[in-house]
């Protein structure tokens, strides 16, 4: 077994090396129990509960699941670490109070979760587009980067993972590498293996499952699109992000007009007007996932183009499973 794939399994203890990624307003408590039931780790978006009792609770749940005979994988919490997130703190220390496994970090500075996380050995994990930005979180030691490479949904980075992945590997080879981005298969996960990832967080596909809680119009999208259709707008965080290209997409326009960039960038100097526009976006996409609502949001992927149709997360799992056996065989076969 190769050492990389070993790795996220003993660091997580979990059976498959791939984390159900964190979906703000599309992860639910029965994604992730689905999840762990089949040995692999799921996430939830702390900002997917609005009030720290709903966080507590969803928690509570969680970690009941994790006590039971039907658990085989684990669960992780992702926090927005930068000071624009206002329920920061509290989150933080809900988390930490419920003793939360493992964490991934959004965007800001990962060190007071690092720090607190740490004292009852919970792992953290860094969202990273980058090099320069994985050097910052390696300072503060993080556990291993998650590297979100182009075509990832949501606020996707700038290069593909099949450098993002080998580079962070090269610079920080003592750390774990989990590829975030494009990867709908078996053998796309193998293939990320095999540039030195530990495993791979998958978003997308999961979107196209019964259990998560999403309009049928975002679900139908997702099957009915292909990579084709997916266009990157800076109109709703300010950030880069990964959408389907409906009219309502087409009517935003991907970039900021110049007038409407200087004011953003004038207004977003301050916290307070960073976290104002961090709000806004936040109640653009909740409004827009609304069923009847055609003002459409759809964040993916490019993975749409493999995913044809509505699964049970059980099913998703299992599938990417036997494909990633059949892909390892056939790997074996190669002859050049
Ligand atoms: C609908 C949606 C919401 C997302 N929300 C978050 C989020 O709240 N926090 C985060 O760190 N990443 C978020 N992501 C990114 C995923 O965690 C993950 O990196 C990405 O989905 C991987 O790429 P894939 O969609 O091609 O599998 C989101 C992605 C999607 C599709």
């Amino acid at each position: 077994m190769n050492r990389n794939l070993a790795s996220l399994k003993n660091y997580l203890k979990i059976e498959f090396p791939l984390i159900m990624a964190p979906m703000f307003l599309v992860s639910n408590v029965n994604m992730v129990v689905e999840a762990m039931k089949s040995g692999i780790a799921g996430t939830i978006p702390s900002l997917n509960y609005r009030t720290g009792r709903e966080l507590e609770k969803a928690l509570n749940e969680l970690n009941a699941f994790k006590e039971s005979d039907q658990n085989k994988g684990t669960y992780g919490v992702n926090l927005i670490v930068q000071k624009t997130n206002s329920h920061l703190s509290e989150h933080l220390d809900i988390c930490i109070e419920k003793k939360v496994p493992f964490f991934i970090t959004s965007l800001g500075t990962p060190k007071e979760v690092i720090e607190k996380a740490k004292n009852y050995g919970a792992k953290v994990f860094s969202d990273v587009t980058n090099l320069s930005h994985a050097g910052k979180v390696y300072d503060l030691g993080v556990d291993g980067f998650i590297a979100v490479g182009s075509g990832a949904g949501g606020h996707a980075g700038p290069y593909p993972n099949q450098l993002l992945v080998p580079a962070l590997k090269k610079q920080f080879p003592d750390k774990l590498v989990i590829a975030a981005g494009g990867v709908a298969s078996g053998s796309g996960i193998l293939s990320m293996v095999l540039l030195g990832a530990a495993g791979v967080s998958v978003g997308t596909l999961f979107i196209a499952s019964n259990e998560a809680e999403v309009s049928k119009e975002y679900k139908e999208a997702i099957i009915n699109a292909g990579m084709k259709d997916i266009v990157i707008t800076n109109r709703i965080s300010g950030a880069p992000l990964s959408i389907i290209n409906t009219p309502f997409a087409r009517k935003i326009g991907a970039e900021k007009g110049w007038l409407e960039k200087y004011f953003y960038r004038y207004f977003t100097e301050t916290i307070f007007g960073k976290s104002k526009a961090m709000e806004k976006g936040i109640k653009m996409l909740e409004r827009s996932i609304k069923p009847g609502n055609y003002n459409n949001l759809w964040v993916t992927g490019h993975s749409v183009e493999m995913i044809d149709k509505v699964r049970p997360v059980s099913e998703i799992i299992s599938k990417l499973k036997e494909e990633f056996n059949v892909a390892l065989r056939r790997t074996c076969d190669i002859k050049i």
